[in-house]
């Protein structure tokens, strides 16, 4: 069984894994009324990935004979200014996101919590990924700047450019 300790602070990441979704997804959201679909569907993906992140914890949760406690999600913002301040704000999001997994994993060496901290080391590893994915996409769109022809390209391709950054890890 998790201690209360780490059993609240797990149920708080499934809440932020949550919010990531619903973030990401409102990003989705103003990207396609922008019209570009390509990174509207890249973050409709990202939504789909923080909710298996937050479900992993669940199943953790349950696994470990724990309590699940689900609590409120807050509102994300909808306006965005541009295309360039979402991809900024993902990547800070994920950042923080960082720090609050390295928290638990934190908590779980001081409280000798050896299940947790394998789990944890999941979570590690994907941050690492989810840092690395968000600065190249974020890079792609500083460097077309204000340019039509060239963030359209990208729009196009950023699928695609994502997929590939997988195939390299
Ligand atoms: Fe679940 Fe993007 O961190």
């Amino acid at each position: 069984m998790l201690s209360q300790h780490i059993q609240d602070i797990i149920n708080e990441q499934i809440k932020s894994e949550m919010y990531s979704a619903h973030l990401y997804l409102s990003m989705s959201a103003y990207c396609e009324t922008i019209n570009l679909s390509g990174f509207a569907k890249l973050l409709r993906e990202h939504n789909e990935e923080e909710m298996s992140h937050a479900m992993r914890l669940f199943d953790y949760i349950l696994d470990r004979n724990s309590k699940v406690e689900l609590g409120a999600i807050d509102k994300p913002p909808s306006d965005f200014p541009s295309l360039l301040a979402v991809f900024e704000k993902v990547y800070e999001h994920e950042k923080a996101v960082t720090e609050m997994i390295n928290n638990i994993y934190a908590l779980s060496v001081k409280e000798k919590d050896y299940p947790t901290q394998v789990e944890m080391q999941w979570f590690i590893s994907e941050q690492v990924e989810e840092e690395k994915t968000a600065l190249h996409v974020l890079e792609r769109v500083r460097m077309v700047g204000d340019s039509g022809p060239a963030l359209l390209f990208l729009d196009t391709h950023i699928i695609n450019e994502d997929e590939e950054v997988e195939e390299i890890r």
